[in-house]
């Protein structure tokens, strides 16, 4: 059942090729993106905002969903975490609406919102990954990622879907709202509608990525960092090096460095830095300058386009060509299998970390 893998995790990395394909098809119609035979129109018809919440990795892929729908389909979002949103005194938008994203449909923070919303008239929608789940029976609209059956508690496959599934949307509204030019919104579809082929050749680096985190294995702290998309991919690096790993790992906008956690970096600590978004590379240098001459060893997660400016960093994995705005697709794979190694070479239980289950449904 686990395809030759040592452990489902690496499986389910490894599927997400396959996986997206399966999430895009019969999504995209005459070149852009069409999310119509969802039933989704109607209740996005005068949504003048969007509240998306979740839990934990979903919550990641939540952050990239509110970048996207603001910037291509300019409607105001707000994401949450679960927890936090059920217990405020939210100032429920008359016209707005909810995505709940969730890749069990049974975590019971995002369940409660999900009814919480109802009850003061929201109309929700549901991004999951198990037809006949808790939050797809109870949501008024429905859309499913097809990453199959996610065994690992570390989500990889799941991730990556919801990702796909929050661009699909943002183009698709996009066009319906008419925020993009018809040229543009082919273009960036037609990337999206190849980015299956552009997650397939991050694993040319797989041996690189091995070797890295078997020179970093001892290591007790380590630090994410990234700008705008890339923020929120540093999020789920973090998340998933310290989950199955049990290293300490924190990320952090790039720009909030100086307001304190630059005191955090030593001689020797490992930096991982995302730099996959062209207009902030310069900005996001100056702040791997500042770690660097701190003594940190910067690791760069860079796209090829823009390996030139990050020569600077100690390391460098290259990811392919690719539009910044998708770039999280291609950018947290690296992560993913860094996280993995370094939980193998410490010998953690990787589909089974300490203390976790894969569905959290008691609060
Ligand atoms: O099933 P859900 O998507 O609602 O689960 C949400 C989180 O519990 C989940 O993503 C968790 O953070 C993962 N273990 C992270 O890898």
């Amino acid at each position: 059942e686990k395809n030759g893998y040592d452990h489902f995790m690496l499986k389910e990395i490894h599927e997400q090729p396959a996986a997206l394909r399966e999430t895009l098809r019969g999504n995209i119609k005459d070149q852009v993106a069409d999310l119509a035979h969802f039933n989704i129109d109607d209740i996005f018809a005068d949504v003048k905002k969007i509240y998306i919440v979740a839990c934990g990795t979903a919550y990641h892929a939540g952050l990239v969903g509110r970048w996207a729908i603001e910037k291509l389909a300019r409607i105001p979002v707000e994401t949450e975490i679960a927890s936090e949103f059920r217990y405020r005194d939210v100032l429920w938008h008359p016209q707005s609406l909810m995505i709940v994203i969730s890749q069990s449909g049974e975590t019971a923070d995002t369940m409660a919102v999900l009814r919480e919303a109802k009850r003061n008239g929201i109309r929700v929608l549901a991004v999951t990954n198990v037809v006949g789940s808790a939050v797809s029976r109870e949501a008024d609209r429905v859309i499913y990622t097809h990453a199959g059956p996610e065994i690992a508690v570390a989500s990889t496959k799941a991730y990556s879907t919801q990702l796909l599934i929050m661009y699909l949307l943002a183009l698709h509204l996009a066009r319906v709202r008419g925020t993009m030019p018809l040229n543009e919104l082919k273009e960036l579809t037609g990337e999206l509608a190849r980015i299956d082929g552009l997650a397939e050749k991050v694993f040319e680096q797989q041996n690189r990525i091995k070797e890295m985190a078997a020179r970093h294995k001892d290591v007790q702290n380590t630090f994410f960092l990234g700008r705008g998309f890339d923020y929120a991919v540093a999020m789920e690096g973090a998340l998933k090096l310290k989950e199955i790993s049990y290293i300490h790992a924190e990320a952090y906008a790039a720009g909030e460095l100086k307001h304190g956690p630059l005191a955090l970096i030593y001689e020797g600590v490992p930096v991982l830095a995302l730099i996959t978004q062209d207009h902030l590379v310069e900005k996001t240098m100056s702040n791997i300058r500042e770690v660097k001459a701190r003594g940190a060893i910067v690791i760069a997660i860079c796209k090829a386009n823009l390996q030139e400016s990050c020569q600077e960093c100690d390391e460098q994995i290259i990811l392919p060509d690719v539009n910044p705005i998708l770039a999280p697709i291609v950018g947290v794979i690296p992560l993913q299998i860094f996280a993995y190694y370094m939980a193998i070479f410490r010998g953690a239980d990787v589909d089974k970390p300490r203390n976790l289950a894969k569905s959290v449904t008691v609060e």
